[in-house]
């Protein structure tokens, strides 16, 4: 970047970009406004909470998280207990989930003394409010996923997979066209590739769309969960991941903005708008079974929450803060209800054969 570019806003960067070199594609246009370093929306803006543009699950409770972590201890258990292993979390946020994980995991003994705790993060912002929650288990951050010491890993993400670049393709009368991001009288438009990409590139699942079918693609999520699931395979362990998102290869678009906790038109306001596509979990499945790993069936938040024991958790809540019950029965409610996060956010686990995960069967 020149001493010019610099001053220059994220939108007039992108304008120069497009004049310069021609249409950007919708992951190009994607990964600027998220992660551009000094004018992406993950360095610039705070994302979460009430003052932010939306809310996660750990955010509306501490039951997500205590559960979370009786889960991974029950994991930790089946491996044994082994005195060293890696509990890394993808795109930790505030770093409330990782603390409510772990003030309840550390109830186990031993399992605060075998924790290496291991953080992937683009947010500087954020980063220093993980340090901040969390110093007390001495987290280190990882800039790429090259070293991992011995030992089990398990991977934790919450909402991480969502805000990964994808590319997007239209079905036209000649083929699939990826859709791209140019200038029209100065404003930024959609449009497509003039030719359409080789024929056979397509996964079988959408091969035969219909005309106009629009079909996302995450090459970012499957080389992250490609790594990972290599690691995984080698030194034993388990990815859980959460997300909205499908169990099967399909179309339909699902790209969308988001700012001051209300829908926003993808293109406009670049750096200042939370962009998020849904996640194609067959094809991370498809990667993770590739890698060596077993990957269980997809459930939906609410099945998982409720196998692992959200009412009992939030009764005993209730009765430890009575003044408090209609607030934690609501949070509740807003975990699992099919209306509300329990059905659009599912849950997938990839892990090494033998392991037997809670939570994904009745
Ligand atoms: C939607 S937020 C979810 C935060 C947290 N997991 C939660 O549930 O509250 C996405 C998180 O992923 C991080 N993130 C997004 N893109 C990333 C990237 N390319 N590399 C590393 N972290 C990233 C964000 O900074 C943020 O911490």
């Amino acid at each position: 970047m020149t001493e010019i570019d610099k001053n220059l806003t994220l939108e007039q960067q992108i304008a120069l970009q497009i004049s310069a070199s021609g249409p950007i594609s919708v992951a190009t246009y994607m990964g600027l406004c998220l992660t551009h370093p000094t004018r992406g929306y993950y360095r610039v803006r705070e994302p979460i909470g009430g003052k932010g543009d939306f809310i996660t699950a750990p955010e509306i409770s501490q039951m997500f998280g205590e559960l979370i972590g009786f889960w991974l201890v029950n994991l930790w258990q089946q491996m044994n207990e082994p005195k060293a292993f890696t509990l890394l979390e993808l795109g930790p946020g505030r770093g409330t989930l990782m603390a409510d994980i772990l003030r309840t995991a550390c109830r186990a003994p031993g399992f605060r003394d075998a924790l290496r705790l291991t953080l992937f993060e683009t947010s500087p912002g954020l980063m220093a409010e993980q340090q901040a929650r969390l110093e007390a288990y001495d987290p280190k951050w990882l800039q790429n996923f090259d070293n991992f010491e011995d030992g089990p890993v398990m991977v934790v993400a919450n909402e991480f997979f969502d805000a990964l670049p994808i590319r997007q393709f239209i079905r036209k009368e000649k083929g699939w066209h990826e859709r791209q991001v140019g200038l029209l009288d100065g404003k930024r438009t959609f449009g497509l590739s003039p030719t359409p990409i080789p024929p056979g590139s397509m996964p079988d699942d959408v091969a035969d769309a219909a005309p106009d079918s629009v079909f996302e693609v995450n090459f970012a999520a499957a080389e992250i969960m490609s790594i990972l699931a290599k690691i995984v395979s080698r030194q034993g362990g388990s990815i859980l991941a959460i997300d909205y998102g499908y169990g099967r290869t399909q179309t339909g678009e699902t790209l969308q903005g988001v700012r001051n906790h209300a829908y926003a038109d993808v293109l406009d306001a670049p750096g200042e708008t939370d962009l998020s596509a849904h996640v194609d979990f067959a094809a991370l499945a498809n990667v993770a079974r590739r890698a060596g790993l077993a990957a269980q069936p997809l459930a939906t938040q609410g099945e998982f929450l409720a196998r692992l024991g959200l009412a009992e958790r939030a009764s005993t809540l209730i009765k430890a803060n009575p003044a408090l019950a209609a607030d934690i029965a609501t949070a509740r409610d807003r975990l699992v209800n099919p209306e509300q996060m329990g059905t659009l956010f599912k849950v997938f686990c990839a892990h090494s054969p033998g392991l037997i995960p809670a939570g994904f069967s009745a």
